[in-house]
């Protein structure tokens, strides 16, 4: 298995090839999931004792297992966040599993480590953070709202100097990620609910009243959360106001920018950013918007000393070297990790951050040209709001569920586009969310031709 001969030199250029491959011949957007018993079956004795070689495998991974996944990249894959990774990312994403690299502490990934670094910086250059500011790359948003919501309550907790109270709470809307209440289950912590404004967003005036009204008083209470692009509607929250609460309360804020975190580089919505700057952390997930593969998530704090101090792992084993000038293990619930930033340091070296700054402004003007589509068709269809970022949502006029779901699987079948209805305001609509600067207008446009003529029974 170690040993280096002519057949694992062969392995090496058909499994290389093969990946180039991929890249060249895209996924067939028709592919999909297919039930467990079946792809048990088409694994049966994939893992034996003496392994059934290189050459199986890969034929069963390339005939069997792939079409049973989803393109995610699929331009006209509009569902859920999807992810458009650069060529260049996904190339080096290769590199980076064929390096070994340990990027958890400086002592063993320096190099990578200074890198990720560079591509941290960059976004704490555009968010306005000071000097000193820095984190490292975790997963996935869902880990980075865990471990910044943990450094906020440590920090709260080395402040206190009572004892506990009754319990520990974050405030936060209805329209914030399932991964941000996850994470207070999994801290055993109260969310202090926060009204949302008719766009889906939390302003300081909504989250000042609730803070004013909480029944429980505000002992315990650590953290707001706010977001910029949530995931329903891509709403921003209204950062300057809660800035404003938070300082008067002594509270740590939070943005989860997961998604919409990539439009710190788009001037347009620079205006909608306003008191970003004055957050304590924020997260945003380059395998969303910004062009790396899976699992790419920043995570950067204003004071990163408090992020390490709630983190950092300490043992006998790990205490005994010298790591260094910084760890990544130490800001995140995590101690190995892959050096998962470098896809996205050399997808930015390689194009520049104005390429970066055009695909998702590109992106920003295909939903606003799609909105205005919308609005230009209201015999068929209702804009139910202007987007904010590249999330759009609209009603079929006169659609009822069961309506929206036979159009989506009768058109994700064909390959033509994925679109899943959501809800706002209780009602069904769809939720087109666009992160591929390769996605046009016209091809939206299409679509919504498609909808307006489409006949359930006729197809
Ligand atoms: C706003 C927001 N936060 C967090 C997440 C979770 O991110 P991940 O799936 O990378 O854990 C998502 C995922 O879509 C999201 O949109």
């Amino acid at each position: 298995m170690h040993i280096r001969d002519e057949r694992s030199e062969r392995l090496t250029e058909r499994v290389v090839a093969y990946a180039l491959e991929r890249i060249h011949q895209p996924m067939d957007p028709r592919w999909g999931a297919r039930p467990a018993p079946e792809l048990a079956r088409e694994l049966t004795g994939a893992i034996c004792a003496d392994g059934i070689g290189g050459d199986a495998a890969l034929a069963l991974f390339d005939e069997v297992l792939l079409p049973a996944c989803r393109p995610m990249d699929n331009a006209m894959d509009l569902a859920y966040v999807p992810t458009a990774p650069s060529d260049a990312s996904m190339l080096f994403d290769m590199v980076v599993s064929v390096s070994a690299i340990f990027a958890g502490t400086w002592e063993a990934g320096a190099g990578a480590i200074a890198a990720e670094n560079q591509a941290l910086q960059w976004l704490a250059g555009l968010a306005g953070y000071p000097v000193g500011a820095g984190g490292c790359f975790v997963s996935g948003g869902s880990s980075g709202n865990l471990s910044a919501l943990v450094t906020a309550r440590h920090r709260a907790r080395t402040r206190r100097t009572g004892p506990p109270p009754a319990r520990w709470k974050f405030a936060a809307t209805a329209q914030v990620h399932s991964s941000v209440r996850a994470a207070a289950r999994v801290m055993d912590v109260d969310i202090v609910s926060v009204q949302a404004d008719e766009l889906g967003r939390m302003t300081g005036a909504a989250l000042a009243e609730a803070l004013a009204s909480d029944a429980d008083g505000l002992d315990g209470l650590f953290a707001v959360c706010a977001t910029l692009g949530t995931t329903n509607v891509g709403a921003v929250d209204d950062f300057d106001g809660i800035a404003d609460v938070c300082q008067t309360y002594g509270l740590w804020l939070h943005i989860d920018g997961a998604y919409g975190g990539a439009v710190l580089c788009a001037p347009s919505v620079a205006p909608l950013l306003k008191g970003f700057e004055r957050s304590d952390s924020f997260g945003v997930d380059p395998h969303k918007w910004l062009f790396a593969p899976y699992d790419c998530a920043a995570l950067l704090y204003r004071d990163p000393s408090i992020a390490s101090d709630a983190h950092a792992q300490h043992g006998e084993y790990l205490d005994m070297v010298d790591r260094g000038e910084w760890n990544p293990a130490d800001f995140a619930y995590h101690l190995s990790r892959r050096a998962r930033g470098l896809p996205l340091w050399f997808s930015l070296a390689t194009y520049g951050t104005s390429a970066y700054t055009a695909a998702v402004e590109q992106t920003l003007t295909t939903a606003r040209a799609f909105a205005e589509a919308i609005r230009e068709r209201p015999e068929s269809f209702t804009l139910l709001l202007d987007p904010s970022l590249s999330v759009v949502v609209f009603e079929c006029n006169g659609w009822d569920l069961e309506r929206y779901r036979s159009w989506t699987i009768s058109r994700a079948k064909e390959g033509l586009a994925l679109i899943v209805p959501t809800t706002w305001n209780s009602r069904p609509c769809y939720r087109v969310c666009l992160v591929n600067p390769v996605t046009t207008a016209s091809a939206l446009t299409d679509l919504l031709d498609d909808m307006a003529q489409w006949n359930p029974q006729g197809g």
